[in-house]
């Protein structure tokens, strides 16, 4: 990247060097003329890699810098929110998430190729006291072609992305729960299947997912049950499923 990038910027050294030479040639002695063309040339010819496009296959690699918090798939919001159709959007306005900062609400900020670069560069700088814990992408390039993947993603061109989940709707009855005991500092998780895991209170976390990437209705799932069952998780699809599931008897 960095190679392709002190190329083009070098062509367009070169390019421009050769402009001047030939209006130098045409007009030796008129320095004023000279002065000003030379400067609308320089404006003219993109000075640097990111006035360039970007490229959305590597900027796809970059993305993956974002998918512990964000999704490029429509609706699938995480930490942060989804990032598809993001252009001409704007900050804070996508629908379903709720968990906006003041800062970016009141930001008035539209996205696109000059605030994106802005807020990927820094975040805190562009908007300060916003809740996105990133310090940013220092790499004009690596940004730039990040830039032009979520300008992929959004006008259809490029599939989008984000992290493996499980998909809670089609787990298998090993996963499937099917009763919960609890006893002294213990879950006894039973899965449809039949098989009963044993999993230290402190290490069990209760999770829900109303969307449509969660489990259906009265089929919670276990997900991340280790060898040491130390992570496990159970992802119900309501809270109000949470405590009518779960039995105390020893
Ligand atoms: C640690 C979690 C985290 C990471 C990593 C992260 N983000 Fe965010 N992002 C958020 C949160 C949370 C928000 C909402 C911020 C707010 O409301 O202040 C956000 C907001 C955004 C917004 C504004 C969206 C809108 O609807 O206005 C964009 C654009 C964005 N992130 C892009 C990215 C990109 C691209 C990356 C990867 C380089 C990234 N983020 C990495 C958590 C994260």
């Amino acid at each position: 990247m960095k190679a392709e990038s002190q190329r083009i910027s070098r062509n367009d050294a070169k390019r421009r060097k050769m402009y001047t030479a030939a209006v130098l040639q045409r007009a030796p002695r008129r320095l004023a003329t000279l002065v000003i063309v030379a400067g609308v040339l320089a404006a003219a010819i993109p000075s640097n890699a990111a006035e360039t496009a970007g490229d959305a296959k590597r900027g796809a690699k970059v993305f993956q810098a974002c998918i512990a918090c964000h999704s490029a798939e429509p609706d699938r919001h995480m930490t942060g929110p989804s990032l598809a159709q993001l252009f001409g959007r704007k900050a804070g306005a996508v629908k379903g998430f709720l968990r906006y900062s003041d800062a970016l609400l009141k930001s008035e900020v539209v996205w696109n190729e000059r605030t994106l670069d802005d807020w990927l560069a820094s975040p805190g700088k562009m908007i300060p006291g916003n809740d996105m814990a990133f310090a940013g992408i220092p790499d004009q390039n690596a940004r730039r072609d990040l830039i032009a993947y979520l300008k992929a993603v959004s006008d259809g061109s490029e599939a989008p992305r984000g992290p493996r989940m499980p998909r809670l709707k089609s787990a298998q009855a090993d996963d499937v729960i099917k009763a919960i005991r609890y006893c002294g500092d213990t879950y006894f998780v039973t899965t449809e299947a039949g098989k009963i895991h044993k999993i230290w209170e402190f290490n069990l976390r209760l999770k829900t997912d109303s969307t449509e990437f969660g489990p259906h209705p009265g089929r919670p799932v276990l997900v991340g049950v280790g060898m040491s069952s130390d992570r496990a998780a159970i992802v119900f699809s309501a809270p109000g499923e949470i405590a009518k599931l779960i039995k105390t008897a020893c």
